[in-house]
């Protein structure tokens, strides 16, 4: 992929997002907030586990071959054949459908900085049905500039004709992608948070390149509402970039996080590969995604990268298991307490 279309992807939410000010506690509200979580979803993190070293291209160290980025030119071919990376490190291509489940996709055409025409859409619809993946669940950008959920959903309704037209097998269901600011918490009042699937979830986004420190506190309010905030990519935010426990720390407090697709394969840079590594050894991750943007190089690094997850064991819970939980609105089971 260009450098530029990476480059754009790794913007997200615009400089000077209002963030809402600490909150301040209501007497007996901690009971309430109890109450919700346990019918919402589990506070402790999903039982995945790595089975192997973190680094994805774990046979080239001898070699020493280059990190891989978005604009490298690897070999490939399809039909369940393999790809050559560097002649060093073979990933199957995916068999349609493994029944992998995208909770963050850019996937409808025109509504954001996504896909741009429906022929993008179409393109990147087969990208991941020959990745493996059988349920997206778009997540355009909810913000106040861009159409509305009503619009989404028509556009929803299209993409989805247009895909038994094109013959490509894949479903779609409902979600937004919510930026942390104050936009969104009034949306939440009002009853208009823009959840993923069923409900009970909904997908939110930190800033990128400030920090949050009232996170805990606005996961407090998400969950006061009885839905379980979803964290996009934590791992390119500034807030969970430190040394410290901050994602744990959200974790513990209510929230998932998601994990780019990209992010262990470095395409958000080495900074972003680091903290993915980290809090994949933690097992914080609830979800993997792809978040995808563009067509571009698709076809050849979604592969690659649910292959980095394959190898540590992780696809099932990361990509199957868990998503499809969540976009049904069930709790997630997790080691050592009943869900
Ligand atoms: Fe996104």
């Amino acid at each position: 992929m260009p450098e530029a279309q990476v480059a754009s992807e790794a913007q997200g939410a615009p400089a000077g997002a209002r963030l809402s000010a600490p909150v301040v506690v209501p007497p007996g509200a901690w009971d309430e907030l109890q109450a919700a979580a346990k019918s919402t979803a589990p506070m402790s993190p999903p039982p995945v586990r790595m089975r192997e070293s973190l680094d994805p291209f774990p046979a080239r160290g001898k070699a020493g071959g280059p990190a891989r980025g978005p604009s490298d030119t690897d070999s490939g071919t399809e039909g369940g054949a393999t790809i050559a990376v560097y002649g060093l490190v073979c990933y199957t291509t995916r068999v349609p459908s493994a029944g992998y489940v995208d909770l963050h996709c850019h996937l409808l055409p025109s509504v954001d900085d996504g896909a741009q025409t429906l022929e993008e859409s179409l393109e990147m619809a087969r990208a991941l049905a020959g990745a493996g993946f059988s349920d997206v669940a778009p997540s355009p950008h909810a913000w106040p500039e861009l159409p509305n959920a009503a619009a989404i959903e028509q556009q929803r309704g299209a993409l989805q004709a247009a895909f038994s037209e094109a013959g490509i097998e894949l479903s779609l269901h409902p979600n937004a992608e919510n930026r942390l600011d104050a936009e969104f918490f009034e949306r939440l009042e009002r009853g208009e948070s823009r959840p993923l699937g069923s409900g009970r979830y909904v997908l939110v986004e930190a800033p990128f390149d400030s920090p949050l420190p009232s996170l805990l506190d606005l996961i407090f309010r998400i969950k006061l509402k009885g839905l379980t905030p979803l964290i996009a990519h934590p791992e390119r935010c500034h807030e969970f970039q430190g040394k410290g426990k901050r994602a744990a720390e959200a974790v513990n407090a209510g929230a998932l996080l998601q994990l780019e697709l990209g992010a262990p394969l470095g395409r958000y840079g080495p900074l972003a590969r680091k903290v993915s590594e980290r809090l994949l050894e933690d097992d914080l991750y609830a979800v993997a995604a792809s978040d995808l943007h563009g067509p571009v190089g698709a076809e050849r690094w979604l592969p690659e990268a649910i292959g980095f997850l394959e190898t540590h064991g992780l696809h099932t819970a990361l990509l199957q298991e868990n998503p499809a939980r969540l976009l049904q609105g069930e709790p997630l089971e997790f080691e050592g307490q009943p869900s």
